[in-house]
């Protein structure tokens, strides 16, 4: 049997999520992500993650101390932040740092601490390389502060907005954790040779950064330009879907419904921003793609994913695009290690096979 892309193949058993993409659900733990982004910080998420509860409150002050300390990025790290070409993208020096931090206290199995050291430096590594390119003072790592606000904090050098903070925190525990999506299964594929986990965190990164994954974001705010510039959402998205072009933002591999995830962000979009011209245009954007989408590809079920109003919550948050995808990664690392930890529990190595479909040929060179 072939199985293209995999689709529909359960390959593993976990305890960490489970979707229901007919019902539009989503449960980390067995607790639905609604209810858990209207009560829990991000740090309780990510511990809910790791160990599989909510942490007490020592278990979570001693999570937030940790991920205080690990802020501070060793100084080779800085280094190799700023001696990267210029022209690097941002996705591909997180992949470098990520990768230049996996020393020998790195062996197999991965554990949480570990986890907690990945997790705590990527938002520094994010805002020293941009700072860095923009010819800015560097910015140190607060001392105190939840893991999001420091985050907003290193990038901009001002105490950030409590709306945003919260803006982004809803963000970022909605794209924690996400089940067998292909940064996942990659991560999980590459902790299954028994490498260590900042290895597997690498392979993930390298697969996040494609468009067809974690780089949808900044295309829908190229999308949402179009149609601002055009003055006309219909004829944008005719002409594209006339043209055989896929819609940034819509569809899902999983999710035949509408996805949980987009639903929260857009309500905590209103919440926030009530009169946001933005805000109106990707509901209008939304509403006329899925009417032709309909139209397009009946019977397809395809509506908005977390990426669009991703998009929209960002730029709310004053979030330049460039920073969506490595902003997306600074929350699913914590889905990536609780899988790469879950995966070293009851390892079995992942070798699919393929069907070779070319000739047998006598010889080679004569
Ligand atoms: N725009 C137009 N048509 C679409 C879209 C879209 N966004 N998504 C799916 N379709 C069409 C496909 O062309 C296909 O049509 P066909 O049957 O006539 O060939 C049909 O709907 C089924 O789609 P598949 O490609 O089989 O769906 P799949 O599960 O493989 O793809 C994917 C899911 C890759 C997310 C796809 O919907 C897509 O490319 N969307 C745009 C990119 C995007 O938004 N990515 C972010 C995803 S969320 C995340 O990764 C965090």
């Amino acid at each position: 049997m072939l199985y293209p892309g995999l689709k529909g193949v359960v390959a593993v058993e976990t305890l960490i999520s489970e979707i229901d993409g007919n019902k539009g659900k989503l449960y980390y733990r067995g607790y639905d992500i609604l209810d858990i982004t209207k009560s829990y910080s991000f740090e309780e998420t990510a511990y809910l993650l790791w160990y599989g509860t909510f942490p007490t409150i020592d278990q979570l002050n001693e999570l937030k101390s940790a991920l205080i300390l690990h802020r501070f990025l060793p100084s080779h790290i800085e280094k190799l932040i700023c001696l990267l070409p210029k022209d690097m993208d941002l996705m591909s020096v997180i992949r470098t740092a990520v990768s230049a931090e996996g020393n020998s206290s790195y062996g197999w199995k991965p554990t949480v601490s570990q986890a907690i050291k990945l997790t705590a430096m990527i938002p520094t590594i994010i805002a020293f390389r941009k700072r860095f390119l923009e010819g800015k003072t560097l910015i140190h790592p607060l001392n105190n502060g939840s893991h999001l606000e420091n985050y907003l904090y290193m990038l901009n050098g001002d105490k950030p907005v409590e709306a945003h903070i919260e803006a982004l925190e809803t963000y970022m525990i909605l794209t924690m954790e996400h089940g067998m999506n292909a940064s996942t299964f990659s991560a999980r594929v590459t902790a299954s040779t028994e490498s260590e986990l900042a290895s597997a965190i690498t392979s993930a990164i390298g697969t996040m950064k494609g468009p067809l994954h974690g780089g949808a974001p900044s295309e829908v705010i190229d999308l949402l330009n179009e149609v601002y510039t055009a003055g006309d959402v219909e004829t944008v998205i005719r002409a594209k879907l006339s043209n055989g072009e896929k819609l940034m933002g819509f569809g899902h591999r999983v999710y035949k419904t509408h996805d949980p995830r987009s639903v929260s962000l857009k309500s905590k979009l209103m919440e926030l921003n009530g009169e946001d011209p933005w805000l109106d245009l990707s509901i209008q954007v939304e509403e006329a793609a899925v009417n032709l989408l309909q139209e397009f590809k009946p019977g397809r079920a395809l509506y908005t994913n977390v990426e669009f109003y991703a998009a929209a919550i960002m730029k709310a948050i004053q979030m330049e695009p460039t920073l969506f995808t490595p902003t997306f990664t600074a929350s699913r690392i914590v889905g990536w290690s609780a899988h790469v930890i879950e995966q070293a529990e009851n390892n079995v190595l992942f070798r699919p096979q393929s069907n070779y479909i070319g000739m047998i040929k006598e010889r080679g060179r004569v």
